[in-house]
């Protein structure tokens, strides 16, 4: 990546014309952005997209698509719906509409919580701070459960849930560390249950498409689910959606007024078509290239684990269950690795400590590249 480019601190009086401003400013995104692409890309959760998602993108952007308004947009608004009815039944759900990422998908759940009862929030210290952000915005309490050593909600800590909703991780963050979502069931015939169980699997959510589904099973008993597209489903930003178990859900979190044709649902005014885009990709890859992408990233991160579970000079966290990898070298500092690594790799904290973390999102990764960075950041090079 090059050097900060230096602007000037005004807009030109005079432009310089649409092909000259085009030609600046994508050299400048180009030279100044992480290539999520390359071969040894393994660090956020964040893919490089779809061939057939970013084109439909700028699509979308020339004909500026609006879902508020289905009639600035009649296509674009059934092939959300469309998708939307496509993959609600991996999640056992029954409806639900997209957004612009699982910050809004969890903020539009804990809303339609509260609407349904909902007085507090619960859910564990290592879920997403979009919960607890969410619960603020809303004015409910947000009450933190402690995690166990291997990053899951103490479900030992859990008391009485009656007038909650209680939020499971299907993918922590820092971890990809999966709660237990048996609780969804078993928690909500309780008498003294939440009035409303949320899974937010925002980033292991299109698990459920792949052999590895038995990992989330439970998750369709919860009363809404938040699925990142723009992660596992391999969409640009800004992509995600939210769905819900009861299709009549999100008419609690809708509203009418004088100049909309059709209720507003959900937290966002307009919003761009991401279903258009992911309607492309699903189209293209099919169910199996879908599950096939996800489950080839998931093999890459089980012998990235085993590699490391094997050298001496790296210390394993924990084998990962959901593509993310923890890991950190015995001898250097964590932060001295990651800087030798650059930005193929990324950080997280757990219980207070510095630790590696590579997330398997870049389905263009390959294992020996990713190898060659870290041997050579052990190594003492890079
Ligand atoms: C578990 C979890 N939930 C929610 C989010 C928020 O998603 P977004 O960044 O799409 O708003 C993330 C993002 O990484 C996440 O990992």
């Amino acid at each position: 990546m090059s050097e900060t480019i230096a602007l000037d601190d005004e807009i030109p009086a005079r432009g310089i014309g649409d092909t000259a401003a085009f030609e600046l400013v994508s050299s400048w995104v180009r030279a100044r952005s992480a290539q999520l692409d390359r071969p040894d890309a393994f660090a956020h959760m964040d893919p490089a997209p779809s061939g057939v998602a970013a084109r439909l993108a700028g699509l979308n952007a020339e004909f500026n698509q609006n879902l508020l308004h289905p009639d600035l947009s009649p296509f674009a608004t059934e092939a959300e719906d469309l998708v939307v009815k496509w993959l609600s039944p991996f999640f056992g759900m029954n409806a639900g509409h997209m957004c612009a990422g699982s910050t809004i998908a969890n903020l539009a759940a804990l809303w339609c919580a509260r609407e349904h009862g909902a007085k507090r929030v619960v859910a564990s210290a290592d879920a997403h701070v979009s919960i607890p952000k969410s619960a603020h915005i809303l004015g409910l309490p947000c009450e933190s459960v402690a995690v166990t050593e291997t990053g899951r909600m103490d479900i030992g800590l859990l008391s009485d849930l009656k007038d909650a909703v209680l939020v499971l991780t299907a993918g922590t963050t820092g971890r990809g560390v999966i709660d237990d979502l048996g609780l969804a069931g078993s928690q909500r015939h309780h008498n003294d249950g939440p009035s409303w169980v949320h899974v937010d699997a925002a980033w292991a959510g299109p698990m459920l498409l792949t052999k590895y589904a038995d990992r989330l099973s439970g998750t369709g008993h919860a009363d809404s689910v938040s699925v990142s597209a723009h992660k596992w489903l391999f969409q640009p930003k800004d992509s995600a959606i939210i769905l819900f178990k009861d299709p009549k859900a999100q008419e609690t979190i809708s509203f009418g007024s004088s100049y909309l044709a059709a209720p507003n649902v959900g937290v966002q005014g307009s919003r761009g078509a991401s279903g258009v885009a992911l309607l492309g990709t699903l189209l293209a890859w099919g169910h199996e290239g879908i599950a096939g992408r996800i489950e080839h990233l998931m093999a890459l991160s089980e012998k990235l684990a085993a590699r490391l579970a094997a050298d001496p000079r790296a210390e394993l966290k924990q084998v990962p269950e959901t593509g993310v990898l923890n890991w950190r070298p015995r001898k250097a500092s964590t932060e001295e690795i990651l800087s030798r690594l650059g930005p193929v790799a990324s950080r997280t904290n757990i219980a207070g400590e510095a630790w590696v973390r590579q997330v398997a999102a870049n389905m263009y990764a390959d294992l020996d590249a990713i190898w060659l960075r870290i041997d050579a950041g052990l190594a003492g090079r890079g």
